[in-house]
């Protein structure tokens, strides 16, 4: 009831405040007391309680955990959903003349478009949530946040302020990692290694002075320096810092984070400790996930780091069950942050097996299949493809019987983490959508 109250309220309040915003007004008290700690009144915040009002009070409200559950307003919940690593920068179109182009790594800024239709995408398909490699990593090109140390390119927030915007107005969460182990596109430890005059890529990547990224307070402070940057910009849609914004509800320390041996996760304690502590400094609301590739055993006892996690190329549930079991025994999250979705390899789990192994443990707080795509909006006739053979592209007419199985699979395992039975039917998405009459890049 007194939700209902806050609502006709507000819609005077908005009327009579269109500019001044009035926290010590007893309806700013009201408002006040069902937003998260800290988060600013400012009228973007204020816009989205015009709409349906408890799906507002949510958008607002953050993500905590509690052991080894993650909590939103009272409730279980759990970021199930997908990867979408290109929302910031993509690498898989190129753009029409003279629109923003790094040639030696096709990079480009995806569409307003493309992103809002990736929202529309995973409501239809039951998500909560987005891992969003490129909202968290932007360094060392021209199109990067960071393109060269210290500097900072505006135009690169554009589209990370608009997924970001999308993801809240679809009433989805976002998580991102802070650095990649690898040297793509986007950059990672080797840029930074770089910035400090360590001539490695990622053709080096079993030289052991990739640690240095780790242990070099220099090359640690440059990273700091970056996190900075990201967590204290101000979406230009929402008017809300990264930080304060409740739809970020993550930041994760790295992608597939490790030493020179793949898989090694050979990732300081201290590091980790040193990271997940500067991210709750400057964000205290935020979870923060061991970005490290594996659960180590040794950073099982870091008490600023909520969620460990793993990925899985391809489902195994011994694997699965492990990582549990050691996450069990520290009280905290778990969740499978990547995993291949295409069924193709033949001594893979099933998804099926996969996903009631993961939806029987409350400690599995969500899983993200790798990865999404869908169409070059606004060019609805074609559908973006990566080159990686893991493309997952909802509603193509040219998908086969078995890739939409294994989508139907998905779908509803994404609609039983929320507690809800669909049935096999693929609701289509339409292209553009909602709101895709935005400037394009
Ligand atoms: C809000 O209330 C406090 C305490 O009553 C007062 O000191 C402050 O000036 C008020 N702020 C505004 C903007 O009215
Ligand atoms: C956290 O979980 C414990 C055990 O399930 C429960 O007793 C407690 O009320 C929970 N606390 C919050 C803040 O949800
Ligand atoms: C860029 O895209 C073109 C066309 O798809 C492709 O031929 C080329 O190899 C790509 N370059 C890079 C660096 O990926
Ligand atoms: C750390 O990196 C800095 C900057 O490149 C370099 O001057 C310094 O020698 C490095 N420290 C160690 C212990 O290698
Ligand atoms: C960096 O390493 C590459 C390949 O080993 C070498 O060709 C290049 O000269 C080096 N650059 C510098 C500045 O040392
Ligand atoms: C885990 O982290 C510790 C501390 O950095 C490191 O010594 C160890 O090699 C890592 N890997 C494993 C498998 O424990
Ligand atoms: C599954 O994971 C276990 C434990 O990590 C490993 O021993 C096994 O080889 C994996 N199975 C497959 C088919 O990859
Ligand atoms: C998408 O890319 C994969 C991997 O490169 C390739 O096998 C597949 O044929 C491509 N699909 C289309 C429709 O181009
Ligand atoms: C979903 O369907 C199954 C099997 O029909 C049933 O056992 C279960 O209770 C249903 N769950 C919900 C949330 O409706």
């Amino acid at each position: 009831m007194i939700l209902l109250h806050v609502f006709a309220a507000l819609v005077v309040f908005r009327v009579s405040s269109a500019f001044g915003l009035d926290l010590n007004s007893s309806l700013g008290t009201i408002i006040s007391q069902f937003l998260s700690p800290g988060l600013p009144l400012t009228p973007q915040v204020l816009q989205t309680f015009t709409q349906p009002i408890s799906v507002d009070l949510i958008r607002n409200t953050d993500i905590i955990r509690n052991g080894s559950s993650l909590i939103l307003n009272g409730e279980r919940w759990t970021t199930s959903g997908a990867n979408v690593y290109w929302l910031g920068l993509d690498e898989n179109v190129i753009p029409p003349p003279g629109q923003p182009f790094y040639a030696p790594f096709n990079a480009s800024y995806p569409t307003f478009g493309r992103i809002t239709e990736i929202m529309n995408t995973l409501q239809i398909m039951g998500a909560r949530a987005i891992r969003g490699h490129t909202l968290g990593i932007s360094v060392g090109n021209p199109l990067s946040v960071m393109p060269e140390l210290g500097v900072v390119n505006e135009e690169a927030f554009t589209t990370m302020d608009w997924a970001i915007y999308q993801a809240r107005q679809h009433g989805l969460r976002i998580f991102a990692p802070l650095v990649d182990n690898y040297d793509y596109y986007h950059g990672g430890k080797y840029t930074f290694l770089r910035w400090a005059g360590f001539n490695l890529t990622g053709s080096d990547s079993t030289n052991p002075e990739v640690m240095q990224f780790y242990t070099n307070q220099t090359i640690i402070d440059d990273f700091k320096y970056y996190i900075k940057v990201i967590l204290t910009r101000t979406n230009q849609f929402t008017g809300l810092t990264y930080a304060e914004d409740p739809t970020i509800f993550a930041y994760e320390t790295g992608n597939e984070l490790g030493g020179p041996v793949f898989g090694d996760m050979w990732v300081p304690v201290e590091w980790t400790e040193q990271i997940a502590s500067y991210i709750k400094e400057l964000a205290p609301n935020k979870l923060v996930i061991d970005g490290t590739y594996g659960v180590n055993t040794t950073h099982l006892s870091i008490s600023t780091i909520d969620i460990f996690s793993d990925h899985f190329y391809p489902p195994n549930i011994t694997k699965l069950e492990n990582d549990i079991s050691l996450v069990q025994s520290a009280n905290k999250v778990y969740i499978a942050g990547e995993y291949d979705w295409t069924g193709n390899v033949p001594s893979a789990a099933s998804l099926p097996e996969f996903f009631s192994s993961i939806e029987a443990s409350p400690v599995v707080g969500g899983d993200l299949f790798w990865s999404l795509f869908m169409h070059d909006v606004p060019d609805c006739t074609i559908y973006v493809n990566h080159t990686d053979g893991e493309t997952l592209q909802y509603g193509n007419p040219a998908n086969t019987a078995q890739t939409n199985v294994q989508i139907i699979d998905i779908r509803q395992h994404l609609f039983a983490m929320k507690g809800q039975n669909v049935s096999t039917y693929l609701p289509a998405v339409s292209c553009p959508g909602y709101e895709a009459e935005y400037t394009y890049w």
